[in-house]
């Protein structure tokens, strides 16, 4: 089954054509940084828009780049959530169009799920049951996957995303958006062991995470250093660097506390925090010492893409999941309420 995946849940829009018998046929991405850096953050009625601009000529080149025509799409996948509602309801109307237009079914899938996918793309896909730590924007969650759609949650953050909490930092910074690539950039020259920043309830039992007081430390330590004179470039490339320690430690501390209270040996890390390349390595060389291992999707699929959602929507439409006659787009959809197809 040949599978087109349309991803518009925030400020990329992506598209992709997954065969079920060859994988990945052709993806390609349109990024809204430019639209979106004027006003430090992204602006959900501009997002809109833009899908509507970008989405049908991104479905026309990966069919030609992957030597096809519409003809030969047999169904079609699109986010239909968690995401923000404006942009959700541009990617939902396109494809229930396209699937309409070519006579082939569509299915709504879950954003969240198909990150928790997009590492199960690589030739050597790992075996359920496994703890997926899910780190993107909006979420951070720790999730055990019994199998294909039977997620158990084990702990989320209770007030911001790590993903979130990298974007604030960059802001206090006086980096542009999107921050988190930028702070990680900053950080690769900065001295891991200048400040010593919180490691927000790893004291605590449980898999919970919270990341909103690490923000207000980075708050109060680069106004304590601007208060004499403007920061240095060092100054700012220390704070980023401590930040990205603190963040990464307890993402690493918690990942090995839920591998051992689940008695599994598997971490699947996914969304576009685990793009971060200390947190990969520090995952690797942790959890290799517990003789566990850690999978993490190639970098372009850690960020949003329409390759997951191909992939993700491909499992389900293949069980016979269909779209119902209405469409649904949800913008706030725990993942627990997925059920296996
Ligand atoms: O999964 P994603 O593309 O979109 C959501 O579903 O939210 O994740 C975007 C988030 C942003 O907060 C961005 O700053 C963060 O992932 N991010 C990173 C890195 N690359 C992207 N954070 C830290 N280090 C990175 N290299
Ligand atoms: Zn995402």
């Amino acid at each position: 089954m040949r599978v087109l995946g349309i991803e518009t849940s925030c400020d990329e829009t992506g598209v992709a054509l997954y065969d079920t018998e060859q994988g990945l046929l052709a993806d390609a991405l349109y990024s809204q940084i430019a639209v979106h850096a004027e006003y430090g953050g992204v602006v959900p009625e501009l997002a809109s828009r833009d899908h509507i601009r970008k989405t049908l000529p991104l479905v026309d080149q990966v069919i030609t780049e992957a030597g096809l025509t519409k003809r030969d799409i047999d169904a079609v996948a699109y986010t239909s959530g968690p995401g923000l509602l404006g942009a959700l309801i541009v990617g939902a109307t396109m494809a229930r169009s396209i699937a309409t237009g070519l006579g082939v079914p569509s299915l709504g899938v879950h954003h969240m799920e198909g990150h928790l996918m997009a590492p199960l793309l690589s030739d050597d896909p790992p075996d359920y049951p496994f703890v997926a730590l899910l780190v993107s924007g909006g979420h951070t969650q720790l999730i055990r996957a019994n199998a294909f759609g039977d997620y158990q949650l084990l702990g989320e953050s209770l007030d911001d995303a790590a993903g979130e909490a990298f974007d604030k930092t960059a802001k206090l910074l006086g980096l542009p958006y999107p921050g988190g690539p930028q702070v990680a950039m900053l950080a690769e020259k900065g001295d891991p062991h200048r400040f010593s920043f919180p490691r927000p309830m790893v004291k605590h039992p449980g898999l919970d995470f919270s990341f909103s007081g690490l923000k207000t430390h980075v708050g109060t330590c680069i106004r304590d250093l601007s208060i004499e004179a403007s920061m240095t470039d060092q100054d700012k490339a220390d704070v980023a660097r401590c930040f990205e320690e603190a963040v990464v430690d307890t993402l690493v501390i918690k990942c090995k506390r839920a591998l051992k209270q689940e008695g599994v040996k598997t971490l699947v890390m996914a969304g576009g925090v685990s793009a971060n390349k200390r947190l990969r390595e520090r995952l690797q060389s942790s959890l290799s010492q517990l003789g566990a291992k850690v999978l993490y999707p190639a970098p372009k699929l850690c960020t949003d893409n329409g390759a997951m959602i191909a992939y993700a929507g491909a499992l389900r439409l293949m069980a016979g999941e269909r779209d119902g006659d209405a469409p649904e787009v949800r913008a706030r959809w725990p993942i627990t309420e997925l059920c296996p197809p």
